[in-house]
């Protein structure tokens, strides 16, 4: 499979990688610096060979990437982060032109996983309510935003399955209890961690935890690239997230 990538630092040198150990081919790398790569802008002409384009540069015109790409009839991949604010667009874009197209904030297949896993817990402590949920996430010191999208995504799933809990609470909780319906999620950031997520349930007797800790990027471009096989042959627009469950669903 031949794969064109768009935005060439340190996450699209990461799919390369894992790229050309997994026998995918590269037939073109666009990045707006130039350095290393074939083509300094997007193109028909760029993107000719490829059977699907990967995505990690920046929120700038990535509306404008995916109205061109779906318009050349090729399938994306977007990791990069910061537009979904434009989701809609997108997704009409994609609609539109019967294109293919998936994205996401976190493409860690493990991730993914875990996200399924919450999902299946948080069904399940529903029923039990002498467990009460917890999330922490601990981060690198030079991460800026706290907590993390992924906490706060985790956090969402937990809410829209435990009936009791309806809030999340970020902030420290200074002369108050926290509140029985509220869900604490807190924020540890330290040294070099590339991300480590906990999700918990503590009862009387026991506590249940489950952990996800990344080790690096590949995770991010292993995901990009199965998610690249998938939408080779597909149309419609998709979160990873929908991609696992249905090959979970098989
Ligand atoms: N979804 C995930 O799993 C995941 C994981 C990690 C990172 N990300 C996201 O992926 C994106 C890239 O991350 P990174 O760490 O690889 O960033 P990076 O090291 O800064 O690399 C981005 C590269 O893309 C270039 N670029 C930006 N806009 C472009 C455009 N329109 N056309 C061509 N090249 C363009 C940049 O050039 P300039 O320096 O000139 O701007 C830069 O060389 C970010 O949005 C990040 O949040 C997502």
């Amino acid at each position: 499979m031949k794969i064109t990538l768009i935005g060439y630092g340190k996450m699209g040198h990461e799919v390369e990688s894992m790229a050309l150990a997994n026998k995918f081919e590269i037939s073109s790398i666009i990045d707006r610096k130039g350095k290393n790569a074939t083509h300094k802008e997007l193109s028909k002409e760029a993107v000719e060979d490829a059977d699907v384009i990967i995505d990690f540069s920046s929120p700038d015109n990535i509306i404008e990437t995916i109205t061109k790409v779906a318009s050349y009839k090729k399938a994306l991949v977007v990791g990069t982060t910061g537009w979904y604010d434009n989701i809609k667009i997108a997704r009409e874009i994609i609609k539109a032109n019967n294109s293919g197209m998936i994205y996401s904030p976190n493409f860690s297949i493990g991730m993914n996983i875990f996200f399924s896993i919450a999902r299946s817990a948080s069904f399940i402590i529903d029923k039990f309510p002498m467990y009460d949920p917890y999330i922490y996430e601990i981060h690198h010191n030079q991460k800026t935003d706290s907590p993390g999208g992924t906490a706060k995504n985790l956090g969402n799933i937990l809410l829209s399955n435990i009936k009791r809990k309806k809030k999340l609470v970020f902030d420290r909780i200074d002369g108050r209890k926290i509140e029985p319906d509220e869900i604490h999620v807190g924020s540890i950031r330290a040294g070099f961690f590339p991300g480590t997520h906990v999700l918990g349930f503590d009862g009387i007797s026991d506590n249940i935890e489950l952990r996800h800790i990344a080790r690096n990027r590949a995770g991010f471009a292993e995901g990009a690239l199965l998610a690249a096989k998938w939408i080779n042959d597909k149309k419609g627009f998709y979160s990873f997230e929908e991609v696992i469950s249905s090959i979970i669903k098989g």
